[in-house]
Formats: structure tokens, C-alpha cells, sequence
């Protein structure tokens, strides 16, 4: 693997574990760009990093070399980071959710299909094992089919305010439902038909919530029916009041013949599965390993065409995105969205 220098952009929780991955990958980070400059000048020490600045462009004109940049901030500021990185000639590596809405991810693949770069989202938590080892069960036929998926999630209001924000990351239907759409289609290998959801916001009386002038859904349940026949489903709320824990509920599989439980989800990858089948229950425990870094090594592959594509592209982003947004759209509606019937993409 050759030697590449990393822009990152944003030094806050992701912007850690990113840094940490490419570090882990053998790769140099070249610069640090944060407005905060207390977390950037902290990054920058951990990963003995010289450049520091406050925005993107400053750091394109003064880090010629930097040929990856990695995007790291909250989702309003995507897409301008993005096309910014591509029209100077960079690969990107952005987070999760790709962008707000469809027309955002459609100009981002404009600049990066323009500049001739190697663009993916950060869906990390595919690069699991537990994902391969549920498709495999799956394709052993070892549940029966149909299957139906089942997660939960319950949280109190999110101390990342912005995640609240309707013009920002827009609550745990955009948020987080990206990471369960990609794994459902991962473990079913089928594409979604039909989604319908209902929700409301919990918090609405929240005077942390105030500054919103539209706060995202941040309650609702999600039912997704797939042409495989198979469904999916998630109950979530990041509305509940602060300091309020509820105790986690591990994701669950069921078929026919059997039952797949979650063990414990540390580091973005489950340790392991419990299958049950009639009255035998066995644990299979799954490598620890670190996604981030698997997903900055497949990066790098693809950047240096040893693979066609990064594990996670654009497009794979923008359909998650649509599946959010039909999510809201089924909400606002109260009807089910059928997917099919949607204008096609691109
Ligand atoms: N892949 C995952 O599992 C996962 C998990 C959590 C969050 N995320 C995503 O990662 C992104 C960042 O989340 P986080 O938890 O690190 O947030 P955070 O608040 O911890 O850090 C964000 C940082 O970005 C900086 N920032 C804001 N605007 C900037 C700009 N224009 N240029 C440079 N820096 C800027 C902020 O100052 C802050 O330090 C979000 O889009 C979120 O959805 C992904």
C-alpha cells in the first residue's frame, strides 16, 4: 500500500475514530481542520499532526498533497465539503448520512464523477462480521424464510443538539436508520418494496429544543417489507428525557427454524450472536475487529484501484437516504411508500 496524507475535517468523535483507523492503516493524517480549535489542536498532538486550520479551503490551497480528504462534521455540511474536496482533485471519504436530500447527493456525484475520484459514505458498521455471518446463515437457509428483523433503540435527547435539527442531521430516522436500511439489504440480499412508518416528536416541549425552528421526528417505528418477502423493522426514540437510560434491547432475526440474538454491540461490531433452534441455544462469538479501519483499508484499495469500488459508495448512500426520506414522507402522509412507484434514481 502506498504512503497517502488524510485531510481530516472535523475533529469530534468521528473525526477521532477516523483518526485512529488511518492510523491504524499506516497512513499519514496531513492536517486537522476544525473551527474549534481546542479539539483540533488535541487531535492534531494524539496524531503528532503539524497543519492545523479552520476551514476546508485554506487547507486545499495549503496541503497540495493531501489526496484523501475525510469529511467528519455534522450533515448540513456535507455536501459542501464534499464537492469542495472533489473539485480540488481529492478522494472523499464522507460520514454518514451522505447528505440531507437526494438533489445534495446528486451534486456531490456531479463533482465526483467531474473530478475522476474515489467518493464513499461511512457505513462502517456493515464492515461487521456479524453482517457476513447473518447473510451466510441466511443463504444456508439455516432460519427458513420469510425472516423478520427486529431493532430497537430508546435514548434520551441527543447532548449532539444538532442531531435534533430538521435542516441538520435530522433525528434517528436520517441519522441512524442508513446503518439498519444498508444491514436489512446486506442480510436479506434483497432490495426494499415498501416502507411505511409513523412517529412524532417526543420532545417537543424541550427547552434544550427551543433553538430549532423545526426539530426532527425523533420517536417512530419503521416497518420495511422487502421482495424477498422478508420484513424489517425498528422502534426508535432519541426523545426521552435527559438522563433517562433504558436498558438496551439486542437486534433479533427470526425465521422458521430459527433465531439470531445480538450479543453485546461494543466498538460498532457485535462480539458475537446467540442462534437459537428449538430447544439448543448456541453463542457464536465474532472477531473484535475495528471497522473504521477496515473501511479506511478498503478505501485505500479502491483509491489505488485494487478494488472497483469502496464497500460503501454514494449510491449506496443516496439509497439509504431515500429509504429515510420515505420513512418521513410515510409519516407526513400516513401512508406507506411504495418504492417502486417513486421517481427512479439518478
Ligand atoms: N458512522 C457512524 O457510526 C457515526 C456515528 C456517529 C456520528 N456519525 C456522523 O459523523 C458526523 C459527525 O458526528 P460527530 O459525532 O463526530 O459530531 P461531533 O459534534 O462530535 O464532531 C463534529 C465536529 O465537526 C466540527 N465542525 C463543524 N462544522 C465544521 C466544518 N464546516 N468544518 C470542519 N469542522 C467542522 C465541530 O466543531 C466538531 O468538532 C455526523 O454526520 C454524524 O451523523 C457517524
Amino acid at each position: 500500500m502506498s504512503q497517502h496524507r488524510v485531510i481530516l475535517v472535523g475533529a469530534g468523535d468521528m473525526g477521532g475514530h477516523h483518526a485512529r483507523a488511518w492510523a491504524a492503516v499506516g497512513q499519514t493524517i496531513a492536517a486537522v481542520v476544525d473551527p474549534d480549535v481546542q479539539r483540533r489542536a488535541a487531535l492534531a498532538e494524539n496524531y503528532q499532526v503539524r497543519e492545523t486550520f479552520s476551514d476546508l479551503e485554506e487547507a486545499l490551497a495549503r496541503c497540495p498533497d493531501g489526496d484523501i480528504v475525510d469529511v467528519a462534521v455534522p450533515l448540513k455540511h456535507h455536501a459542501p465539503l464534499v464537492i469542495a474536496a472533489a473539485r480540488r482533485g481529492r478522494h472523499v471519504l464522507v460520514e454518514k448520512p451522505v447528505a440531507r436530500t437526494l438533489a445534495e447527493v446528486d451534486a456531490m456525484q456531479d463533482a465526483v464523477s467531474r473530478a475522476g475520484v474515489v467518493a464513499a459514505v461511512g457505513f462502517q458498521r456493515n464492515l461487521s462480521p456479524g453482517v457476513a455471518f447473518l447473510r451466510d446463515l441466511v443463504r444456508q437457509n439455516r432460519f427458513g424464510r420469510p425472516l423478520l428483523f427486529t431493532a430497537e433503540g430508546f435514548a434520551e435527547i441527543r447532548p449532539k443538539r444538532f442531531m435534533h435539527d430538521a435542516e441538520d442531521n435530522n433525528g434517528p430516522l436520517v441519522d441512524l436508520l442508513g446503518h439498519y436500511f444498508l444491514l436489512w439489504e446486506s442480510v436479506f440480499e434483497s432490495q426494499p418494496e415498501r416502507i411505511y412508518a409513523d412517529g412524532f416528536v417526543l420532545a417537543h416541549d424541550r427547552p434544550e429544543l427551543q433553538q430549532f425552528a423545526k426539530k426532527a421526528i425523533d420517536t417512530g417505528t419503521v416497518v420495511v417489507r422487502y421482495a424477498s418477502g422478508d420484513v424489517a423493522t425498528m422502534t426508535v426514540s432519541w426523545g426521552l428525557s435527559p438522563k433517562t437510560r433504558v436498558p438496551w434491547v439486542p437486534e433479533r432475526l427470526f425465521g422458521p427454524n430459527a433465531v439470531a440474538i445480538g450479543g453485546a454491540f461494543k466498538d460498532f461490531t457485535w462480539e458475537g450472536f446467540t442462534i437459537i433452534e428449538g430447544d439448543q441455544e448456541t453463542f457464536h462469538p465474532l472477531p473484535l475487529v475495528n471497522p473504521f479501519a477496515l473501511q479506511a483499508q478498503a478505501f485505500i484499495e479502491a483509491v489505488e484501484g485494487r478494488r472497483p469500488a469502496p464497500p460503501s459508495t454514494l449510491e449506496d448512500g443516496r439509497r439509504m437516504l431515500r429509504l429515510s426520506l420515505a420513512a418521513l414522507q410515510s409519516i407526513a402522509t400516513g401512508e406507506p411508500v411504495h418504492l417502486a412507484l417513486e421517481p427512479k434514481e439518478g
